[in-house]
């Protein structure tokens, strides 16, 4: 198909004038703005400009420590003496006010983080409300979500958070925990710590009691003092597998209690018999959503032999649609790499694709000379052993293998360090039955992908990591005795 000659969208970019940021932000300390101990400040850029957009406070060891006392305080004094009733009162104001305020945050999301504006509008934004409300309407009914067993908290949770769902992913951590009577030292990721203060802000507003909630900026450095610091009772990080290892063996013998959410490299299965063109979107949806920096993305395609042909050409086609660029504009399906170094390493994974044997095939599509952008790439002819195939390149990379039996495509999905996710696509029920039992993944969808709900747990196997998010699951990792 030649898509060349067709019409194109006139731009449809949402405005950025409603949104207000300030030059500098320090940090969120015991319900007050407070400025780092040490005076350093960091940029945050946008990756689709590459300019400036704040210079945000890097806490240091005593800064930490500050909101780690501020928490414990809360934790001590009111939070946990509170009536579940009244905690569960401001989660749900908190989730009314991002909800009252969801273009802001989209927009913020979009320009601090490089995901386009359609995704933080109709996914992150409205998912991070989700989980306030979802997490709110458990918090006074604990005793029934674990029957007999008198949960009670842990105290105080620190809370390390990555940079592809920084809103979301601050809702994730914080809305269990406040639920289920614990407070919070959260930090977001160093290139996308806005919408993070933006929550601040919200939180501030909401007249949560003082120190309930804690928002610290900074890079590794801040997150190792905050798994180090004595007084945590309890880690949540996602992130990569190698600073997830790195804290494992930091908080071993302490007593911190941990959930680690780390890397995947997800198998998305199409069967003969499944309905090919929804397959389609699955694929493109799986590994393009977020520019494929997802966790759980669906980053190694198995196709079955009698389709291939099909499929691929089916997919090719799609691929010449998609539109590659300003995260702002509505039309736009993959925005900006995150950050320079994604894109280097990206960048890296694609030559030692090229390098292995592999056959890389890119669309035609146009991509912005400023800004840091990928297009949407295949690879074609890998196997098992391809780094590419074993290694999570978090970026809108796809490798591609074809297989003839159920037993063979499960060995084969199976066959990697993660567990964290799957795909399956096919017309038969039992089949799917069949396949989500084999396949050793923390969530495995069927005839959909990346699809998210508060209410259904998230979480991996093996070097993907452990611990569930989302749900009763999620509840469970801020309790002792559930
Ligand atoms: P990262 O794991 O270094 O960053 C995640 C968070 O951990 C950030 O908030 C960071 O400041 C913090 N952090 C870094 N070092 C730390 C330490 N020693 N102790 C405590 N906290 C620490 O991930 P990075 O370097 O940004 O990305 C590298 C690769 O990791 C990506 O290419 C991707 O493959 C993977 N990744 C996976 C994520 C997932 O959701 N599974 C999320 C982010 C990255
Ligand atoms: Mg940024």
């Amino acid at each position: 198909m030649d898509f060349s000659s067709g019409f194109s969208y006139a731009p449809a970019p949402e405005s950025s004038s409603h949104v207000k940021l300030q030059k500098q932000y320090e940090l969120f300390i015991d319900g007050k703005w407070q400025k780092p101990v040490k005076g350093k400040y960091f940029d945050t850029v946008n990756p689709a400009t590459e300019q400036v957009l704040a210079r945000v406070a890097e806490a240091t060891d005593e800064d930490v420590d500050k909101a780690v006392k501020a928490a414990r305080k809360a934790y001590d004094t009111v939070w946990s003496k509170m009536p579940a009733r009244e905690r569960g009162k401001y989660i749900y104001r908190i989730a009314r006010m991002i909800q009252e305020r969801a273009r802001e945050f989209s927009v913020i999301e979009s320009m601090d983080g490089g995901k386009s504006i359609r995704e933080s509008r109709d996914v992150d934004v409205p998912l991070a409300a989700n989980h306030f409300f979802y997490y709110a309407g458990w918090a006074d009914k604990l005793e029934y979500a674990f029957p007999g067993k008198k949960p009670e908290p842990l105290g105080v949770a620190g809370q390390i958070i990555p940079w592809n769902f920084p809103l979301l992913m601050a809702a994730w951590k914080i809305a269990p925990a406040l639920a289920t009577g614990n407070t919070v030292v959260l930090k977001p990721a160093e290139t996308t710590s806005l919408t993070a203060l933006k929550l601040a802000e919200i939180i501030q507003e909401s007249g949560l009691p003082d120190g309930v909630v804690n928002i610290i900026t900074g890079a590794g450095a801040t997150g190792a003092a905050i798994v180090n610091h004595p007084d945590i009772n309890k880690i949540a990080f996602t992130g990569s597998t190698g600073v997830g290892k790195r804290i494992q063996q930091s908080i071993a013998g302490t007593g911190k209690r941990l959930t680690l959410e780390l890397g995947g490299k997800a198998a998305n299965i199409i069967f003969e018999d499944a309905a090919l063109d929804q397959a389609v979107e699955g694929i493109v949806n799986g590994i393009f959503f977020n520019q494929g920096h997802v966790c759980c993305a669906g980053s190694r395609l198995f196709v079955q032999e009698g389709v291939a042909d099909k499929v691929i050409r089916k997919l090719k086609d799609r691929m010449e649609t998609l539109i590659v660029g300003d995260p702002m504009d509505k039309n736009t399906d993959i925005g900006a790499i995150n950050s320079a170094e994604q894109l280097k390493r990206i960048k890296e994974y694609l030559k030692i694709g090229v390098a292995e044997g592999a056959e890389m095939y890119q669309p035609s599509c146009a991509i912005p000379k400023k800004g840091y952008f990928c297009p949407p790439t295949l690879f074609f002819h890998t196997s098992q052993s391809h780094r590419i195939v074993q290694e999570e390149i978090f970026g809108p990379v796809l490798t591609i293998q074809t297989f003839r039996t159920v037993e063979e495509v499960i060995e084969k999905a199976n066959n990697t360090p993660y567990g964290l996710s799957a795909g399956v696509w096919t017309d038969k029920g039992s089949k799917i039955f069949n396949m989500t039992t084999k396949l050793k993944a923390g969530v495995i969808w069927a005839n959909t992908y990346n699809k998210f709900d508060p209410t259904s747990p998230f979480g991996g196997y093996k070097e993907s990591g452990f611990g569930r998010e989302g749900g009763l699951h999620g509840l469970s990792a801020y309790l002792k005795n559930s």
